[in-house]
């Protein structure tokens, strides 16, 4: 079994990819509404949550643990692999490099919260890459819009914060809930080009399990749990692993 896990349904963007690649496996998808933001919360405050939701997926039986969130995965990966020896856990992070590779001469915004941007982590990547035509901005509060869904506010809240930023050519889109709302970085940034880890995650969660022999075929379920018990978040959920 397989565990993957979000500060609410930004994960859903990673799952998909996974999905693409993975089709055969038993999953649970873990999304903790309830403590969302994950990217204001401090490190240690971050880590007792992550913990916790680990533990219970080990219980159930997952083997392996995709961290489908950029803040998790750059303040607690380190800690939880040794911590948890025996569990696989994949991470993932802002896809700096992925401009690095193909348009490292772009004018670049990396969106991303706080949590992440701040992180040694992301900073050590930043610096390993930096085409010097970065800016590197916190969303403060769009994760918890993007999870509330109201259109219109998302709208306001996007026009207000990124629009003096139009003229960028690359986006990269640091947290798993970004890529639900890139029509509307659209309509705000223009024709970008966006770069986001997740589909990355997915390979490296299928080569890990091959190299540790933890790959065999199975009977597809996927079980959802929301930790604000809030059935809406599972119609949402479905209706956001099924579109294209
Ligand atoms: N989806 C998350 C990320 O990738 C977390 C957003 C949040 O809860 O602040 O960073």
């Amino acid at each position: 079994m397989i565990g993957v896990f979000d500060s609410g349904i930004g994960g859903v963007t990673v799952l998909k990819e996974i999905l693409k690649v993975l089709p055969q496996q038993r999953y649970i998808y873990y999304s903790d509404s309830i403590h969302n933001p994950y990217g204001d919360k401090t490190d240690k405050e971050l880590y007792r949550i992550v913990k916790s939701i680990v533990e219970y997926l080990i219980d159930r039986g997952c083997v392996a643990v995709v961290i489908a969130c950029n803040t998790a995965s750059a303040k607690c990966v380190k800690r939880l692999r040794e911590e948890y020896k025996t569990i696989l856990f994949i991470a993932i992070e802002p896809a700096y490099k992925m401009v690095h590779d193909y348009n490292f001469e772009g004018k670049t915004l990396v969106l991303a919260t706080k949590g992440t941007i701040e992180s040694e982590k992301f900073l050590a990547l930043y610096h390993k890459y930096d085409n010097h035509k970065t800016i590197l901005h916190s969303c403060v509060g769009l994760a918890e819009l993007i999870e509330k869904n109201d259109g219109k506010e998302l709208d306001v809240y996007l026009k207000n914060t990124l629009g003096k930023y139009k003229g960028v050519e690359n986006v990269v889109l640091g947290c798993t809930h970004y890529p639900l709302i890139k029509d509307k970085l659209k309509k705000v940034l223009g024709d970008v080009q966006f770069f986001d880890g997740s589909v990355g995650v997915a390979k490296e969660l299928k080569r890990q399990l091959e190299s540790h022999k933890l790959l065999k075929k199975e009977d597809f379920s996927l079980e959802f749990i929301d930790t604000s018990q809030d059935k809406k978040k599972e119609q949402r959920f479905y209706t956001l692993l099924d579109q294209e």
